[in-house]
């Protein structure tokens, strides 16, 4: 047997699971500061449930499901998380309750596609979800709230691509007027967009095959087949951005790869870091359509979801600074039992430790404080227990002073809060 994870789904080690764990809080403290709240939902649903929100004609529907069969059940690992939402949406009657939702969640996501740098079989969302507002200002504070929240994790340069693909309505009209156009020169298109002509051929617009691009030039713009009431939306959303001051651009032929958008769609892709342009870090969009077409109310949503790998390629090898680090080295068994209680104290009082309990060499214990990037060591033998003092050394600045016991949380807290300061203003 090989100890091999499975391809396209990787370990987070302890180092790499600091960096995810920075960019969650970001998105936590920042998307809480907007009224979202935590949803958890299983990571399963019935294969139904992504059939008819995902789409059936959606490349991730189509080929990147991961089945699990089981006798009478047809269960799939979920590929997004906006069904899964939408279900729980429709099935607690959230309209009844609240006449706004705002939800958010964070955890993994399963696509079965050929693994590549930022693209991934199993990889990790951070997406909101809000239902019961139609007007364009929702969408315009989500995307704000996108940019805010970009540069707060040090992505510079965050813009975003938008586009609207107008309501049922015109996207029916827009689908006629491709096919028309296609029809004529649908030998020279790929096999693949030759496909979507019939079941979607607004996909081809985003094809990224050199055949479908050529074919593409000259195609009717969607923007010519929205209603009235698409055109004040879009209107809308555009001045409310300029009154924001949200950098966007407008890519006409962004479209999305999911089945379930109306209206306004949108994409973040990053200009720097190691993903290049390769991939968005971020989509989404409105879908007023999808609670009613699942058989719940006709309530408008809008959402988004970024990919936390692709975020963290895009940021690169920034280093992270994790909280300072308090060693407690104790000689001796009676000095054993008093560092317990002294780095229970310390804890307690918010001092990240790190107790060595091993019994080894002092020297030895120095080495791994030194090893592990402590700032202090906090050495106590024998004669610090009966005088109940601690030894604390500055591994920075190598100084050593000894310390009262019951003194000991408040003096290593200034330390630490005095060598923060110096590190913000050097
Ligand atoms: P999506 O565009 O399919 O939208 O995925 C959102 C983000 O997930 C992408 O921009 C990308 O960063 C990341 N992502 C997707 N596939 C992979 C992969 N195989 N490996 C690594 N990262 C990936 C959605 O999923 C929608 N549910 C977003 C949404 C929410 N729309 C409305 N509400």
């Amino acid at each position: 047997m090989k100890l091999r994870a499975v391809k396209g789904m990787n370990d987070i080690l302890p180092e790499e699971s600091q960096r995810f764990q920075r960019i969650e809080s970001i998105f936590r403290n920042t998307v809480e500061t907007y009224g979202f709240q935590e949803l958890r939902t299983p990571l399963v649903e019935d294969l139904t449930l992504f059939q008819k929100s995902t789409g059936e004609t959606s490349e991730v529907v189509q080929k990147q499901m991961f089945l699990l069969a089981r006798e009478r059940e047809s269960l799939a690992l979920r590929p997004e998380g906006t069904p899964s939402a939408a279900r729980v949406y429709i099935g607690q009657k959230m309209q009844a309750r609240e006449p706004v939702t705002k939800w958010f969640y964070i955890g993994p996501m399963f696509r079965a596609e050929q693994p590549q740098r930022g693209r991934y079989r199993q990889f990790h969302q951070a997406g909101c979800e809000l239902y019961g507002d139609p007007g364009p200002h929702c969408d315009a504070e989500m995307l704000d709230m996108l940019v805010q929240m970009g540069r707060a994790m040090g992505l510079s340069d965050v813009k975003v691509q938008l586009n609207t693909l107008g309501g049922a309505e015109a996207r029916g009209h827009y689908r006629g007027k491709l096919r028309e156009f296609f029809e004529p020169i649908k030998a020279s298109l790929s096999e693949h967009a030759q496909e979507r002509l019939g079941d979607n051929p607004l996909r081809i617009l985003d094809s990224k095959d050199p055949r479908d691009q050529a074919a593409c030039e000259g195609a009717p713009e969607l923007f010519d087949s929205l209603t009235d009431d698409d055109k004040q939306h879009w209107d809308g959303l555009l001045a409310a951005l300029e009154r924001l001051g949200t950098p966007y651009e407008i890519d006409p032929r962004l479209v999305r790869g999911l089945d379930y958008y109306t209206r306004t769609c949108f994409e973040i892709v990053a200009s720097s870091g190691e993903i290049g342009s390769q991939g968005a870090i971020l989509g989404g969009g409105r879908y007023d359509g999808l609670l009613e077409s699942l058989g719940g109310p006709a309530i408008p949503a809008i959402g988004f979801a970024m990919g936390l790998e692709r975020i963290l390629l895009a940021l690169g090898e920034q280093e992270f600074q994790r909280p300072a680090l308090c060693f407690v080295a104790p000689l001796g068994p009676e000095a054993q039992l008093e560092a317990l209680e002294l780095a229970q104290a310390l804890r307690a009082a918010g001092v990240r430790v790190e107790l060595d309990s091993r019994g080894n060499s002092m020297k030895s214990m120095l080495r791994r404080a030194n090893t592990m990037g402590a700032r202090l060591a906090l050495i106590l033998g024998k004669d610090e227990v009966a005088t109940q003092v601690v030894q604390v050394k500055d591994l920075v600045l190598h100084t050593q002073t000894d310390v009262p016991r019951a003194d000991l949380p408040s003096t290593v807290l200034g330390i630490f809060t005095a060598a923060s300061a110096e590190e913000k203003s050097a």
